[in-house]
């Protein structure tokens, strides 16, 4: 039987309107997470990572998919009604036992001298949608889909810092539309020591959805 989605009904409380609600791409993640839960509870994560979790839905979901074979979850976004809404999802859902922290921040900064080289699993599913460049963060309800040229503004000033946060046995799932070139993103973290693979996909109204899982070896 498939795990639980989250319960995210308190996001229409007003304090929680400008938060992502999940959709097709949230999903798509998830189903991801839970086909690797096998292979994802075999990696014993100490540390897990979602940087931009929105409602929470992912992070809290990735609690459930690992349950007491994972030491701590932290989930960033630069929305503090994000961080609200996902420590709120967290607390509601099966997952309430595994430790939660949640960070006000872009991307993990702050965080990334503490977490170097100790992230076992890392989740992004980013402002992918292609858009002028001055909607990225023109308003926190931009700040969840507009990615500027390629929609890939936000996610290319992630992807170097990606290898030196990873483990040595970490892995990275991240979400993209074709329009992000995945291809190109998957030569840049290759030029990182990073191989990946698409691991999902599915279309959903006009966009083609895809899962990517990059790792420093072949992650199964
Ligand atoms: C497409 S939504 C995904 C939300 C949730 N993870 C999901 O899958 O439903 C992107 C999220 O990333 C956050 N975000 C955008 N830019 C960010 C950045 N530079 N650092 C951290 N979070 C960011 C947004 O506020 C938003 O919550």
């Amino acid at each position: 039987m498939g795990l639980p989605t989250p319960d995210t009904a308190h996001l229409r409380r007003p304090e929680y309107a400008t938060v992502y609600e999940p959709a097709e791409d949230t999903y798509l993640l998830l189903d991801a997470l839970e086909s690797d839960r096998e292979s994802l509870q075999a990696l014993r994560p100490a540390v897990c990572v979602e940087i931009g979790s929105g409602s929470g839905c992912v992070s809290a979901f990735l609690g459930q998919v690992l349950g007491p074979h994972c030491a701590l979850i932290i989930s960033t976004d630069i929305n503090p009604a994000a961080n609200a809404a996902t420590k709120e999802t967290a607390a509601r859902s099966a997952a309430h036992a595994v430790p939660f922290e949640q960070c006000r921040t872009r991307f993990v900064q702050g965080l990334d001298a503490r977490l170097a080289g100790s992230v076992d699993v890392l989740v992004f599913n980013p402002p992918y949608v292609v858009t002028p460049t001055a909607e990225i963060d023109s308003t926190p309800e931009a700040s969840a889909w507009a990615g500027g040229e390629h929609g890939r503004e936000v996610l290319d000033q992630l992807l170097p810092q990606i290898p030196a946060l990873l483990s040595p046995a970490g892995r990275f799932y991240l979400v993209v539309i074709e329009e992000n070139k995945p291809e190109e993103i998957a030569q840049i973290l290759a030029a990182h020591g990073l191989q990946g693979a698409r691991v999902l996909s599915r279309r959903a109204g006009r966009e083609h959805l895809s899962i990517y899982r990059f790792s420093r070896g072949c992650a199964e």
